[in-house]
């Protein structure tokens, strides 16, 4: 994979924008799903913050695998294992190119990224973390960067601690600064919110948390999909995303974790593959990866996963970021506009994500709007988006939430537009 810039965060100003374009009609034809209709309307579709369509590329590498060199990895001395291991190996060095990782066997495959914060949770952390001991997240995390560490503070005796974000989204870095002491030991946070789009200013962050010698984990769940991503520019010490969120399969994901961390976190899982030796009275340990990687991996998925990131990459990771920043720039002017709706998630510093209220209609609730959207082909999301506290602050039970990746275009957002005004007539 070709060497690449590596901003830590998606530009979003105007004058950060690459002057190349996407051709996003060649893109669109990639992805088989969107050639379909819902409700007899053409697929608008609005939900790749939940989960992304998959272009072909990735689809026929799955197919080559199963069909093909269908065997298990790391087992085997005959031809199909050996080629599967190769291919297994391979993604994972993409995996490290893709996220500029010092050290290949640093990467470790996971389910996504509820695995890696609990592998993580579940290791160095364990070990690590005590009583009197502090734990710092900020109030925007999804529930899986916040429940295992609450379970870790039961199991331990340590503290969570929570840095609170604005009317806008925007976190509070004073409050954040305020919150690290020596007492601090890590800090989880997420790079871009799943439920309000913010992106955190998680470079500062990391040198704030290793000023006061907290280790760092980002959840790059909806960092990853949206513009480049490097972990060593970050600074960070561990680092999360799900293949799903990616243009990959559902089932695999990558925790990064600096090597002395990881080893020093010990095994998590036992069973195949990670072992050394194996007898009644002991057994001892494989190195990295295998260590956290026990029994048959997702073979397939990771293959996938290498594909899907290939062909982001190919497309350009600042051209996707500049697309997606027109686009949120073009959807928020589009909703603006439609008196009784108020956006959930204004921070200045935003990825593609559209989340809202309607203010006007009387008794109907975020699903209401998503089932009328529906009817009109637009799929959203709509609910809390698995972050309860976001939406305990802003005194609501949910948003509906739009979510883009490179494949929409401008009529998408215009089909929403007019899925909302719609559904306002009907409401009201
Ligand atoms: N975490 C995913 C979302 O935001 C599922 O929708």
């Amino acid at each position: 994979m070709a060497p690449r810039s590596a901003p830590a965060v998606q530009p979003t100003r105007t004058t950060d924008l690459p002057t190349q374009r996407l051709d996003i009609q060649s893109i669109r034809a990639q992805i088989p799903a969107l050639a379909q209709l819902v409700n007899g309307k053409p697929l608008v579709y609005l939900d790749s913050g939940a989960t992304s369509l998959k272009p072909q590329i990735v689809i026929d590498a799955l197919v080559d695998y199963y069909g093909g060199c269908c065997a298990n990895v790391h087992r085997g001395v005959h031809t199909l294992s050996q080629r599967a291991t190769t291919l297994l190996e391979q993604a994972r060095e993409t995996v490290q190119a893709y996220i500029g990782a010092p050290e290949l066997h640093e990467c470790i495959f996971v389910r996504g990224v509820t695995e890696g914060i609990n592998l993580v949770a579940n290791t160095w952390a364990q070990r690590h973390i005590g009583p009197g001991d502090e734990i710092l997240i900020t109030a925007m995390e999804h529930h899986s960067n916040i429940v295992p560490w609450q379970m870790l503070c039961e199991r331990v005796g340590a503290t969570l601690k929570v840095a609170p974000f604005d009317t806008r989204g925007v976190l509070d870095m004073d409050a954040f600064a305020a919150l690290l002491s020596s007492r601090t030991k890590l800090v989880a946070a997420v790079q871009v919110s799943n439920a309000l789009g913010t992106i955190n200013p998680v470079v500062e962050m990391v040198q704030l948390a290793h000023a006061v010698g907290a280790k760092v984990l980002l959840d790059g769940a909806q960092a990853v999909p949206h513009g480049p991503v490097n972990v060593a520019a970050l600074g960070c010490d561990f680092y999360v995303f799900s293949g799903h969120k990616v243009f990959a399969p559902t089932g695999i994901g990558v925790l990064w974790g600096r090597r002395a961390l990881l080893e020093a976190g010990g095994p998590w899982h036992g069973g195949g593959d990670m072992i050394r030796r194996v007898t009644f009275e002991k057994s001892t340990y494989a190195e990295l990866p295998a260590l956290l990687e026990a029994g048959t991996p997702h073979i397939a998925g990771a293959i996938g996963l290498g594909a899907a990131l290939r062909w982001q990459s190919a497309l350009g990771l600042d051209l996707i970021a500049a697309h997606e920043a027109d686009l949120l720039a073009y959807g928020t002017r589009l909703l603006e506009e439609i008196d009784g709706v108020r956006l959930i998630g204004t921070s200045p510093n935003k990825a593609g994500v559209l989340g809202f209220v309607l203010d006007g209609t009387i008794g109907a609730h975020p699903s209401d709007v998503g089932m009328l959207l529906d009817q009109q082909g637009v799929a959203v999301r709509t609910g809390h988006h698995c972050a309860e506290p976001v939406m305990d602050f802003f005194g609501i039970p949910g948003t509906v939430r739009a979510s883009l990746a490179v494949y929409n275009n401008r009529g998408d957002l215009d089909a929403l537009a007019a899925g909302v005004q719609k559904a306002i007539r009907l409401l009201s």
